[in-house]
């Protein structure tokens, strides 16, 4: 049988099994981590950075770091919320983010996030203000990327899951957007069942399915109540 790891995370300890992440044994102790290109259901990509702790002083992204045994991880320190604040306005400024007049208000992991982490007004990072076209060709299903993170959810999801890889990346460097791989997304096999359209697929406001914007009333949305990761640190 298997020795357990026992390690700790801001001091508490964790018991985790060998060849975890340090984010599973953490979402098993109730302990959140912040994170944005990770979802359940998917392999971990390791791309947004915001689940970043410190191993033994050692930065790390606690979405692809096995646990180890002994190991001091830290969290929830101020330089790591520094840290985590700002990759988050970056991810605002890269984009449009204009939250409401978003279909994905309420319910979105991005601006959960940057209430969570207590960001409330503008910072120095210069707005980008991309001019990506909006794909609405298909009948259900609309694609802005002007919102996109680039966390490659849509992508793993339409890749592993679905078997279609419908989404890729177009492009490099700032000029890097998700795509579809065909002239639009009506001439795709893209269907709604997909899992790369769920509505929990998307971290934000760039895959829509069509007449289902605003559906959900004010006061009953995923985030009006619970700050995005209470529902692990209350299971
Ligand atoms: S995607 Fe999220 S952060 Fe961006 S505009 Fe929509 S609700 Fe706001
Ligand atoms: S479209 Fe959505 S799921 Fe796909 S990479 Fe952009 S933010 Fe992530
Ligand atoms: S959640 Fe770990 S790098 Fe994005």
């Amino acid at each position: 049988m298997n020795k357990s790891v026992v390690f700790k995370i801001d001091g508490v300890e964790v018991t985790a099994t060998p060849g975890q992440t340090i984010m599973e044994a953490a979402d098993e102790a109730g302990i959140y981590i912040p994170r944005l290109c990770d979802v359940e259901g998917l392999d971990p990509q390791g791309s947004c950075r915001l689940c970043t702790v410190k191993v033994n002083g050692r930065s790390v992204s606690s979405c692809t770091q096995p646990v180890v045994d002994g190991s001091e991880v830290e969290n929830n320190t101020l330089e790591i919320q520094c840290y985590r604040r700002d990759l988050v306005r970056m991810l605002f400024h890269e984009g449009n983010h204009l939250c409401p007049i978003c279909e994905a208000s309420g319910n979105c992991e991005l601006q959960a996030m940057g209430y969570r982490l207590g960001i409330s007004k503008a910072t120095k990072f210069p707005y980008l203000q991309p001019v990506r076209p909006v794909d609405a060709s298909h009948p259900d299903i609309l694609l802005d990327t002007n919102r996109c993170i680039h966390c490659g959810r849509c992508i793993r999801a339409s890749a592993s899951v679905d078997g279609k890889h419908v989404f890729g990346y177009i492009g490099r460097g700032i000029h890097r957007r998700v795509g579809v791989n065909a002239e639009n997304l009506a001439k795709t096999d893209a269907l709604l069942e997909d899992k790369a359209i769920a509505s929990e697929t998307c971290p934000v406001g760039c895959i829509i399915q069509k007449r289902n914007g605003f559906c959900t009333p004010v006061g009953k949305r995923e985030f009006d109540h619970e700050p995005i990761g209470s529902s692990i640190e209350n299971s």
